[in-house]
């Protein structure tokens, strides 16, 4: 029987801020104390105490927790640059073509990389045929995408402009995205290793996500999405996620972590 108690879990919050670096106390309780608790399963521990006292004598068991803690970590207009680019220059050049766009956020995490989309498309005035889908492994993480609420660790780069425009205060510091501009985005779980992938798409956004896989899975990955993209669709990549020879998967540079679907067929 695992003991959850809210004395445990400030015990287990101290230990983390100060062996991990990283403050629980930014995340929203209930879906952090859900996910631990699924961790303290896996690891066969009996409380949130175990779990503190573990990392603060064990470096692996620090390591991992520290590896499960930052793996859906995400924000609002990660690489602001990235967004500008497709703000400026991607997203109307696709317009221009004048079908409805599909885009695909792949490893989504909690929805804040989609939501950052939606807002562009706002922006842009572009109709709500234009539309979303945003795919995760990870059921919590859509759960939480879902709600589309979110705190000040996922706001930073979000203006006081754009907030007032796209959100709607639920907290002092939380804020919930507008519905209108949540509708543009759909939520589904998909597995990129194992899943079909939809097409045809315009623009993938796949980010931080390949880096945690071998270079065999990375392959297959930009393999099924060029051939998911129309010739002319974009691929944005992570800020450490270059592809290397990209024309082997009938794609081209098309700026920083940026590519483009060429009409070779693969
Ligand atoms: C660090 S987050 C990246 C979030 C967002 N793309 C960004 O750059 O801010 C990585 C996400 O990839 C998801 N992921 C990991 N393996 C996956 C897989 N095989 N298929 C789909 N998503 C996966 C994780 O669940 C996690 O939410």
């Amino acid at each position: 029987m695992l003991e959850k108690s809210a004395a445990g879990y400030a015990f287990l919050q101290r230990k983390v801020k100060e062996h991990v670096g990283i403050d629980l106390a930014m995340y929203k309780d209930r879906q952090m104390m859900r996910r631990l608790t699924g961790y303290l399963q896996r690891h066969n521990l009996p409380s949130f105490y175990a779990l503190g006292r573990l990392i603060e004598r064990d470096p692996d068991a620090l390591r991992a927790l520290r590896e499960f803690l930052t793996i859906n970590v995400t924000e609002f207009f990660r690489n602001p640059a990235s967004f500008e680019t497709l703000k400026s220059r991607v997203l109307p050049e696709l317009a221009r073509v004048g079908e409805p766009l599909r885009i695909w956020s792949a490893g989504t995490a909690n929805g804040a990389e989609a939501y950052s989309l939606a807002i562009l498309l706002e922006e842009l005035r572009l109709g709500p045929e234009h539309r979303i889908m945003a795919t995760d492994i990870d059921q919590g993480a859509l759960d939480e995408a879902r709600t589309g609420i979110y705190g000040p660790m996922h706001l930073k780069e979000v203006s006081d402009a754009r907030r007032r425009l796209f959100f709607e205060a639920v907290g002092e510091e939380t804020w919930r995205i507008r519905p209108g501009v949540a509708a543009r985005v759909a939520f589904r779980r998909h597995d990129l290793l194992r899943d079909p992938y939809p097409s045809p798409t315009h623009l993938i956004l796949c980010r931080n996500v390949v880096i945690y896989f071998t270079e065999e899975a990375k392959e297959r990955i930009y393999l099924g999405f060029a051939r998911s993209l129309v010739p002319g669709g974009y691929l944005l990549v992570g800020g450490t996620e270059s592809i290397l020879r990209p024309a082997r998967f009938g794609l081209e540079s098309a700026g920083p972590f940026l590519y483009r679907r060429t009409e070779v067929a693969v």
